[in-house]
């Protein structure tokens, strides 16, 4: 029986593209590959922006500069995408399925922003549209979801998926560091770019949880904006203040039912319970946390960035799309609910931790409570720290609504002996854990 063989077109070829290459060419792999893919493979173009640069372990007569072009050649059965953006991204990955040429892509952007049209266009065509790489980088949650969990009834995921915000509020844990020493220390070892918005504002963090919550709960992925907020208002003395109340500061990403139709997802920087698995997550690790209906509490923990971690994702995926060609199938698109709506994050209730400035004054407390009091919102613990201009109360309410703690952070900053608000950070429960 002579072994089929399968063609890849390469877009890209930085740290994921580079190091996909490198794998794939590696001759120690070779025949687990060939195995794995039921067919050997073969690289025939790899795109880039220069292409008259050579790339260590890419033969520099691979090399194309119109990945257009590249996602068009017929001779093309698997279009590995690795360039990232939105346009003209989405063009060269329509291109390749509309002539029903897979592709394989750790674009998590673009997916979130339209993954329904692309995965319905790669069905349309009879091809397969696998992501695995566009959410924490080496570990295989996608895969998971779609098959092993494919029955489960999903309540909640809860994901650490964002590296460079992880490590910077480890550091802040485990250094005692302000945010900015923080950064910076996270700029200098790589984990975060020149300008860290995409990370410190959650944008990653949203896209992933936009592509967890599709496959988790069945949300169409078309760019509807969810609830984010970023971590760069996280201070050391909140960080301080979660250790001794015996709870870790992390940036999560939710996607959690809510009665029977309602779903809510959203980043922001939550306590977690020190006993909670999630809080052991250090550095520039990432986990995702499942609550399912009969399966109970399952965690996965793994590198989440990093060219060669990232690139074992991408190398997984190449080899189940040249199976599936192979044997003439594709994989079927997850299934939209379209019963499913969203519920306001601010109709949602948790325990809060909150903090403000206050002047050392008399009757200070007896105000401050007042207003808690008058929005019905209940504490569950206060903690006094500094004195007379620095003087400092942090409270944990029991649960609360959203909104019920905005307005009454909004009372609280019209009291005189208010000087500022610090924090409003939720904090998670133990759920299945
Ligand atoms: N890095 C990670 O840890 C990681 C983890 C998970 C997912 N991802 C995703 O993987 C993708 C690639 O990330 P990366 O870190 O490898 O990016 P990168 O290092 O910036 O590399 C991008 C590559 O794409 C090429 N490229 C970009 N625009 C192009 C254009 N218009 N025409 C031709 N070539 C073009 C670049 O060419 P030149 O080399 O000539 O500039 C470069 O080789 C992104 O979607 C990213 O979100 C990355």
């Amino acid at each position: 029986m002579t072994t089929a063989h399968v063609r890849l077109g390469v877009i890209g070829a930085g740290n994921v593209g580079r190091a996909f290459v490198r794998l794939l060419n590696d001759q120690t792999r070779r025949v687990a590959l060939v195995d794995a893919a039921t067919a050997t493979l073969e690289i025939v173009g790899v795109a880039v922006r220069d292409a008259s640069r050579p790339r260590s372990g890419i033969d520099s007569s691979l090399l194309v500069e119109d990945p257009l072009a590249l996602a068009a050649r017929e001779d093309v059965d698997i279009v590995v995408e690795l360039a990232g953006g939105i346009e003209p991204t989405r063009t060269w990955i329509e291109t390749a399925l509309r002539r029903g040429a897979s592709v394989v892509t750790g674009n998590k952007a673009l997916m979130a922003e339209c993954g329904t049209a692309l995965a319905t266009l790669a069905n349309d065509n009879r091809a397969d549209l696998l992501y695995e790489a566009s959410v924490a980088g080496a570990i295989p949650i996608i895969r998971a979801l779609r098959t092993s969990l494919a029955g489960e009834k999903i309540n909640r995921v809860l994901g650490i998926v964002n590296g460079t915000t992880n490590f910077i509020l480890s550091q802040m844990t485990s250094e005692g560091w302000g945010y900015d020493e923080a950064l910076d220390e996270a700029k200098r070892l790589g984990y975060a770019e020149t300008d860290p918005t995409a990370d410190v504002e959650a944008f990653d963090a949203a896209a992933k949880v936009q592509i967890l919550s599709s496959l988790a709960i069945g949300t169409a992925l078309h760019g509807e904006p969810i609830s984010r907020e970023g971590i760069r208002t996280v201070r050391s003395v909140d960080v301080e203040f979660a250790r001794r109340a015996g709870y870790v500061i992390k940036l999560i990403g939710v996607v959690e039912r809510v009665g029977e139709s309602g779903i809510s997802r959203r980043t922001h920087p939550a306590l977690i319970p020190l006993e909670h698995p999630l809080a052991a997550v250090h550095g520039a690790m990432n986990a995702v946390f499942i609550e399912g209906d009969q399966s109970g509490p399952l965690m996965w923990l793994g590198q989440g960035a990093g060219g060669v971690p990232t690139a074992t994702a991408v190398l997984g995926d190449v080899l189940h799309a040249a199976r599936n060609r192979v044997a003439g199938r594709h994989d079927i698109p997850f299934t939209v609910d379209d019963r499913l709506v969203s519920v306001d994050a601010g109709d949602l209730s948790s325990v809060f931790y909150l903090s403000i400035d206050v002047r050392d004054e008399p009757g200070v407390l007896a105000q401050v409570a007042g207003v808690f009091g008058q929005h019905d919102v209940s504490i569950q613990s206060m903690e006094q720290s500094g004195f007379a201009h620095e003087a400092r109360l942090a409270f944990l309410t029991h649960a609360a609504r959203a909104r019920d703690v905005t307005s009454t952070l909004r009372g609280l900053d019209q009291l005189a002996a208010v000087d500022s608000i610090g924090a409003c950070i939720r904090v998670i429960d133990g759920g299945g854990a």
